[in-house]
């Protein structure tokens, strides 16, 4: 971690907060010489700017540095890769410093992705007090950090089995319950669905589940869908739609890191974590276009394309989950191509039958810089996806409304009384700005722990 919670060590550097409508006001107290090298370099508190002032001596005494707000969740996120290393802590000289968003803010800053290779080099680290909402914000960037790391690890490395097994660190850290269903047990208990998309790999396809919290609390449910890597299986991707795919746990990665947090938190709630975990792989008994496929809710689907994979393993997921009558179930899913042709790689798509929710959510979301958008579970689509041989096709008749299909045939997998919230997102940077840097994204998690923390606050 480069914040450290404890007392600022002598000699550390303090950083001012400023933005551009207080710059004038707040820096006009500073020597005439140090306003002048402000103004010399251009610097008037825009955000992700930053101006070094150094003493008599030449020594680096004091950091300005340009906020949009003290209280942006990313607020310094620019700084721990562009001071120079060292040790630094929160001045009082300018705006009122916001402890958490400062936690949160520079530790999503500092991040790399360092399993291979040696980071460029030291992040500046910066000493808070351990407040509550330091800690808060540590918290919730342990939860990133951890999230990105999952989807950045290559799929060799990020299989089936090693997502079961962070599920099981999880556990053991909390003190739930672990328990997985693992290759041809899956037909046993009745999962034929993530059966069918896993059986090609080579290595076997699970059901992972994770239980925690007071058996008298309102049930959630998270379910993220766990495709370790989706080379599309018998309908097999181009290079450039394959390239990626290790991401397609990006939904599994942000379940795990919401249930993670909520554990931290103890929130009153029983919480179930479920992660389809497959490779979407192919060999000569994968499932195949045209093949029809029993389901955990008897419903049976006809596969227009194997590459449809994620929606096929989250409807046994979905079932199963809704057996234990949740008070909310929320999916989370790299799940189609046309959600980010929709809204592009920022905004996760939410489907919500309750159309107040979801609107709550979104305003909550932007408020938040932690955003997704509305999309409609529009019914009459619903016809685009029945089959001739079977209760649903996995796939549209079109090119049109690829989001709204996935989610409509997911809807057929929830009970229509069970509240529900499903994401598609991307779970992926394509370009680096401060505090998100190319590679693995969270997203939607900050807001959805907020949101559950208002609706099951303790009494
Ligand atoms: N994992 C992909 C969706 C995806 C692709 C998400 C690229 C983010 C970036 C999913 O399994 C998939 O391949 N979906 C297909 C569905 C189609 C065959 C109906 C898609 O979206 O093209
Ligand atoms: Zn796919
Ligand atoms: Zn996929």
């Amino acid at each position: 971690m480069t914040v450290q919670l404890s007392k600022a060590p002598s000699g550390s550097v303090p950083i001012h907060l400023v933005d551009r409508a207080s710059f004038a006001s707040l820096t006009k107290k500073l020597p005439a010489a140090t306003r002048r090298w402000m103004a010399t370099t251009g610097f008037d508190g825009a955000p992700d700017t930053h101006s070094l002032v150094a003493d008599d001596r030449g020594h680096l005494k004091a950091v300005w540095a340009g906020v949009r707000s003290a209280s942006h969740p990313y607020a310094l996120s620019s700084l721990p890769k562009s001071l120079p290393p060292g040790r630094y802590r929160l001045g009082k000289d300018g705006l009122e410093p916001d402890e958490r968003a400062a936690a949160l803010s520079w530790e999503l800053g500092a991040y790399v992705f360092d399993l291979y290779k040696a980071p460029r080099r030291e992040p500046a680290q910066l000493y808070l007090d351990a407040s509550h909402a330091a800690q808060r914000g540590s918290l919730e960037a342990t939860a990133i950090t951890a999230i990105r790391d999952l989807v950045n690890t290559p799929a060799e490395h990020m299989g089936p089995a090693d997502l079961a097994e962070v599920v099981k660190l999880m556990a053991q850290a909390h003190g739930a319950q672990f328990k997985e269903v693992i290759g041809d047990e899956l037909l046993k208990k009745n999962f034929p669905a993530i059966h069918a998309v896993g059986r090609a790999a080579a290595r076997a396809p699970r059901l992972i589940e994770l239980n925690w919290g007071h058996p008298r609390h309102p049930k959630v449910t998270l379910v993220g869908k766990g495709v370790c890597f989706d080379s599309g299986g018998l309908d097999i991707k181009p290079a450039d739609g394959m390239r990626l795919m290790k991401k397609d746990m990006g939904g599994a990665a942000n379940a795990l890191g919401l249930a993670t947090l909520i554990m931290a938190c103890n929130l009153p709630v029983r919480l179930q974590l479920l992660i389809p975990a497959v490779e979407n792989a192919i060999s000569g008994n994968a499932y195949r276009p045209g093949d029809v496929i029993k389901t955990r809710k008897g419903l049976h689907i006809e596969i227009g394309n194997t590459d449809a994979e994620g929606r096929v393993i989250l409807c046994d997921a979905l079932a199963y989950g809704a057996e234990g009558r949740p008070d909310l179930m929320i999916d989370m899913a790299t799940l189609t191509g046309a959600a980010r042709v929709a809204l592009g790689p920022q905004l996760p798509a939410l489907f919500c039958r309750h159309t107040d929710l979801a609107r709550a959510l979104v305003d909550r979301g932007m408020a938040m810089d932690d955003p997704m958008w509305h999309m409609p579970l529009w019914r009459p689509y619903h016809a685009g996806i029945e089959s001739d041989i079977a209760d649903i096709v996995n796939t549209g008749k079109g090119p049109m409304a690829g989001a709204i299909n996935a989610a409509i045939f997911l809807e057929d997998f929830v009970p229509q009384d069970q509240a529900w919230l499903h994401i598609d997102l991307f779970a992926w940077n394509d370009t680096s700005r401060p505090g998100k840097p190319a590679g693995g994204e969270a997203q939607t998690v900050r807001t959805l722990l907020a949101f559950l923390e208002e609706r099951y606050h303790r009494g």
